[in-house]
């Protein structure tokens, strides 16, 4: 019987998608046990924003966290969110960062790494999913799924059997914006499934509103698995809510084997949560809005605040409906990225710009012109000589995988960071977030906060690499 399988995402993007990664690891541990007896096929917890946001606001060790839910988790896989070459951060990392991010993920207590490159250059994907099969993980292989004339499924398709030529141990479809809608999803999944063999694991957001109807979709169309977020963290530019999933699929041939009852427990502890960060002002009531503009101007919902805020600076509110406009335009001189960071930021900025400005590509910003010069990769449709003649003049564009350009960075990270050195750990805390990492790390020598070395034994005995 074709079972689907559910992964959890209150501990990461739900809350990353609600109140901007705010939980604490303190609010997560009183239902741990719980989760791990559900029956989910594996918990969504760390990468994403959530290693920024521990040692940015929480003043956690975000390694801590893991090693923590690591020790409590016994029966269920632990996953993690991995934006390819960049790690966790906002720029490419050199191959020696990324074998020893990854490795240092695992021995820590992750199971399954999702790894995905914004605009699906798949060459920024391919060191993290070695690197991830290297040291014992499951690598999960990621298609970020967009809309535009070129996107069509024959891409998909080709692009997942690249995936799974990489070796990747399964498939997602990442539809970070909540785009895909019913009908073509479940052509979409179909046409995977008749092409790969490798699982596919589609993630939505429910943004636009369909996102429940797309995964039933998806889901009789064979898709292995969903991520689902528990109801009070479901909804609104999250996930939709598991225990309507369960309800929904139970006594069908796809039932996921969850068991209501457990859930509602999981729903009450996570419902006082909600409640703290309603009241606190963290849980804007804005993020439950149906969002249709995704669909018509390819603006995710996050973008679109930003672009507000960028008009609002620019003293230049009036303009609102000409950016919406333009965002679209900017989008295919440049080959159709997938609207995402960090091209979601600079394609926005480009566009605020153009229409600020009063002319097109009066003022371009230096990521615009980083990604013309193909410092991020390879876009989808290559970009027109008249445009790239606009923005870079005739600068030079590299055509190599961008990473190949860096020379190895490890032991100058290691080198920069010493005098703040108390676990291999924190040499990747550096790596990615220096400034953070070195306010975090004062603050950690002041509070004479010693790390729990019994839990990173217990962890590398129950979790062996
Ligand atoms: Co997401």
């Amino acid at each position: 019987m074709p079972k689907v399988k559910i992964t959890e995402t209150v501990l990461r993007d739900g809350h990353q998608s609600l109140i901007a990664t705010r939980m604490k690891t303190e609010e997560m541990l009183p239902v741990i046990e719980e989760l791990d007896n559900a029956g989910y096929h594996s918990l969504e917890m760390w990468g994403g924003a959530t290693f920024d946001s521990c040692l940015r606001f929480l003043n956690e060790d975000p390694w801590e966290r893991l090693r923590v839910i690591r020790s409590k988790v016994k029966n269920t896989k632990l996953q993690m969110l991995l934006r390819g070459q960049n790690i966790l951060g906002y720029k490419n990392y050199s191959d020696d960062v990324v074998d020893e991010f990854v490795r240092l993920s695992i021995k820590n207590g992750i199971d399954i790494i999702r790894i995905f490159d914004a605009l699906n250059d798949l060459r920024n994907i391919e060191t993290a999913i070695k690197a991830t099969k290297k040291y014992g993980g499951h690598a999960q292989g990621t298609v970020v799924y967009t809309i535009s004339p070129i996107h069509n499924t024959e891409l998909y398709v080709e692009l997942a059997k690249k995936v799974q030529a990489m070796g990747a141990d399964s498939l997602c479809i990442k539809d970070m914006s909540g785009i895909l809608t019913p009908y073509y999803g479940y052509e979409l999944i179909k046409a995977l499934k008749e092409n790969i063999d490798i699982p596919i694991q589609l993630h939505t957001h429910c943004t636009s509103g369909m996102t429940d109807m797309t995964y039933l979709k998806a889901i009789e169309a064979g898709v292995d698995a969903i991520d689902t977020a528990i109801s009070p963290f479901a909804l609104g530019t999250s996930q939709p809510p598991t225990e309507s999933m369960v309800a929904t699929l139970k006594g069908t041939e796809y039932d996921t084997g969850l068991e209501l009852d457990r859930l509602c427990k999981i729903a009450d502890h996570f419902r006082d949560i909600k409640e703290k960060y309603v009241k606190n002002g963290i849980l804007n009531q804005n993020v439950f809005n149906v969002d249709t503009n995704v669909l018509s101007y390819q603006v995710p919902g996050g973008m679109l605040s930003n672009l507000m805020s960028q008009l609002a600076q620019a003293n230049a509110m009036d303009k609102y409906n000409e950016v919406l406009l333009e965002v679209p335009r900017v989008r295919e001189d440049l080959g159709f990225p997938p609207l995402v960071t960090p091209s979601s930021q600079f394609v926005g900025t480009q566009a605020v710009m153009n229409v600020v400005a009063g002319e097109r590509y009066k003022m371009i910003p230096n990521e615009i012109k980083d990604y013309v010069k193909g410092k991020y990769g390879k876009p989808s449709v290559p970009i027109a000589d008249d445009i790239k003649k606009k923005i870079i003049g005739d600068e030079e564009v590299i055509t190599c995988r961008p990473a190949d350009l860096l020379p190895p960075q490890l032991e100058s990270i290691k080198a920069e960071m010493k005098e703040y050195y108390e676990q291999e750990e924190d040499v990747m805390s550096y790596g990615l977030f220096p400034q953070v990492a070195v306010k975090f790390f004062k603050d950690r020598q002041a509070a004479k906060y010693k790390i729990d070395s019994d839990m990173v034994d217990k962890v590398e005995k129950t979790h062996p690499v």
